[in-house]
């Protein structure tokens, strides 16, 4: 069961209260090299559409207005992604790309695009912290486009409601198995309800044995904007970086943070295997090419390559 569903969200309530959104999209994507050499990670497709779209849609479902990229040097291709382009809605238009062609005529009327640079990568809370000057004091959306995360239910529509419930900060979690638990962030909670929690504490990326439960955090996260002045405070912490998991676990000293268990299937498309996944199951939700794949895999599974 989905956070939305216990509270009786449906799809045309805007709960409305989150109105900016941070899409970190600075890191080097070492795990799609030599890919990533000559195009931002980003930008790699889920299918047809590239990642950093998946995550700017979820935004766009959830009334977003204002959404700061932070990028680096080399990743404006991403700037570019999201020009207007009147040729090529026009395009869209005329090849039958509806979906496509309406999606970039809403992103040109409604929403506002901000980037910062992150001269040197130095984890994701500083990237977050980065856009503290965009924010001000309202809370925000956070989106790390590489967990891409399918459903009916907009996971950030799943995050937001239960903001509206709590005004605090939201982490989005779901069950990782024991062997993985040491790539994510990982919080100790306490049940309020099914798929709803209040977090106790968290730790980033726990050793084997130290992980305080086995919900991760993934990348959907609504902030209360204390964030900024807690990050600014966070030491290094594990690989040397600024954890946001770490400025989340100062924020606790202060307010309470609530966890929400989202309804959708994710993908980690950090990776190559992820993002193969993910692109499959995009593919497949789609009438026009489910046929094509699933025999081709069949076919393939079949045969020994
Ligand atoms: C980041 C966060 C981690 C979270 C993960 C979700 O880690 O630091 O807490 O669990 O995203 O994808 P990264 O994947 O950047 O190492």
């Amino acid at each position: 069961m989905s956070c939305m569903l216990l509270f009786d969200v449906t799809g045309d309530q805007r709960m409305g209260e989150i109105n900016k959104a941070v899409i970190p999209a600075a890191g080097m994507g070492t795990r799609f090299l030599p890919a990533s050499k000559a195009i931002p990670k980003e930008l790699l497709p889920v299918f047809d559409v590239p990642l950093i779209h998946k995550a700017v849609e979820e935004c766009v479902n959830s009334d977003i207005k204002e959404i700061i990229f932070i990028i680096s040097h080399g990743k404006d291709s991403i700037i570019q992604y999201f020009e207007n382009s009147l040729e090529y809605e026009k395009l869209m238009h005329e090849k039958n790309m509806e979906v496509y062609a309406s999606y970039f005529k809403k992103l040109r009327s409604e929403i506002s695009f901000k980037y910062v640079y992150q001269p040197v990568q130095l984890g994701l809370g500083h990237a977050v912290l980065l856009a503290k000057e965009h924010i001000n004091s309202e809370a925000f959306a956070v989106i790390l486009p590489d967990d891409v995360i399918l459903g009916k239910q907009s996971a950030l529509n799943e995050l937001v409601s239960i903001y509206n419930l709590f005004q605090t900060s939201v982490l989005a979690v779901e069950n990782v198995p024991n062997e993985k638990l040491s790539d994510y962030g990982v919080i100790k909670p306490y049940q309020i309800q099914k798929s709803i929690y209040e977090v106790y504490d968290m730790i980033e990326k726990p050793k084997i044995g130290f992980a305080p439960s086995n919900l991760g955090i993934v990348g959907r996260y609504i902030l209360t904007p204390e964030i900024f002045e807690v990050l600014e405070t966070v030491k290094p912490g594990v690989n040397g970086e600024i954890q946001l998991t770490d400025g989340l676990l100062s924020l606790l000293e202060i307010q309470k943070i609530h966890a929400c268990e989202f309804s959708g299937i994710r993908f980690d498309a950090g990776n190559p295997v992820g993002l193969l996944k993910a692109s499959i199951h995009y593919g497949m939700s789609d009438e026009k090419y489910k046929k094509e794949i699933r025999e081709w895999i069949q076919g393939t599974l079949k045969s020994e390559i």
